[in-house]
């Protein structure tokens, strides 16, 4: 079973006005095997987005120390395109719109990237399966012949996440705010896009600020995020709670101080 392993991860970025080097991530730990659905919920500046960068291989983001592993193999120093043709997909908190490339062509290269240079997947069969994509995602087709997110609404750039998430099919799939900035249909669009994707070969990890996304794409487990650690692991219930609590509320019941998005904090029971 294909894992995705996460340990110990410091990750520091350069402030490119100062160029001071802040730490982000202060030792997480995180293990996901294929078939699983996992959530990270956190407060905004927390370092969720540059977990998922990190794991993509966003060159901004140093990894000072720990790694990250799939199947047992260090992705560190692995450029972007290598992550992917091994099976990683990250859908952007902030989709990059790029000029020059459409959307179709986009993703006929990612696909392709994934296959062997003399085995390229027929173009019959690539567009038969990217229109049962468009379908399922309420999509008219004209979007895959636009530049690559250009000019796309923000909900139309989440939604065309989706699209490419089901037509690249990855291994591991990371999520960041996919349900940001979605009207109510939208997000149960993308929910039974996501959900069409759950097999035994796939896993999944949301990033999410709502309980409201885990209504409709059941997490396995649920992990929150504070200071650059994880601080507590649950099933899909601890989101429930983290609702009604607040952050405040589990800072009180694991008595982490207030305030605490640089602040060192003691890793919970997320490390595996
Ligand atoms: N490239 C960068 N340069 C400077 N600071 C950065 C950079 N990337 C992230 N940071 C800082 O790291 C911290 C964590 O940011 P990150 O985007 O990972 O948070 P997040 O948990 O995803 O927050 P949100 O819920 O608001 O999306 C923030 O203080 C942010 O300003
Ligand atoms: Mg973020």
């Amino acid at each position: 079973m294909p894992t995705l392993k996460v340990t110990d991860l410091h990750v520091s970025v350069s402030d490119e006005e100062t160029k001071a080097t802040k730490e982000i991530l202060k030792g997480v730990n995180l293990t996901m095997n294929t078939g699983e659905t996992h959530a990270i919920m956190g407060p905004n500046g927390t370092g969720k987005s540059t977990l998922s960068e990190t794991i993509m291989g966003n060159p901004k983001y140093l990894v000072t120390q720990g790694d990250i592993t799939l199947d047992g193999v260090s992705l560190l120093g692995k450029p972007v395109d290598e992550r992917a043709r091994a099976g990683l997909f990250l859908a952007m908190q902030y989709p990059a719109e790029i000029k020059g490339i459409t959307n179709l062509e986009f993703m006929r290269a990612a696909v392709n990237a994934t296959r062997p240079a003399e085995d390229p997947i027929p173009i019959r069969t690539f567009l038969k399966d990217l229109d049962r994509n468009l379908e399922v995602l309420n999509m008219s087709d004209d979007m895959t012949e636009r530049y690559l997110n250009e000019g796309f609404s923000g909900g139309e750039k989440k939604r065309n996440e989706i699209l490419q998430l089901m037509t690249i099919k990855p291994t591991f799939a990371i999520l960041d705010e996919i349900d940001s900035g979605l009207d109510i249909d939208a997000l149960q669009v993308v929910a039974k896009g996501v959900n069409q994707m759950a097999s035994p070969d796939f896993g999944v990890l949301m990033i999410t600020h709502y309980q409201r996304l885990l209504n409709y794409i059941h997490p396995d487990q649920v992990h929150v995020m504070m200071g650059g650690k994880i601080v507590k692991t649950g099933d899909a219930t601890l989101a429930n709670e983290l609702e009604s609590t607040g952050y405040a509320g589990l800072r009180d019941e694991l008595g982490l101080e207030v305030n605490l998005v640089d602040e060192d904090v003691p890793a919970g029971n997320g490390g595996k």
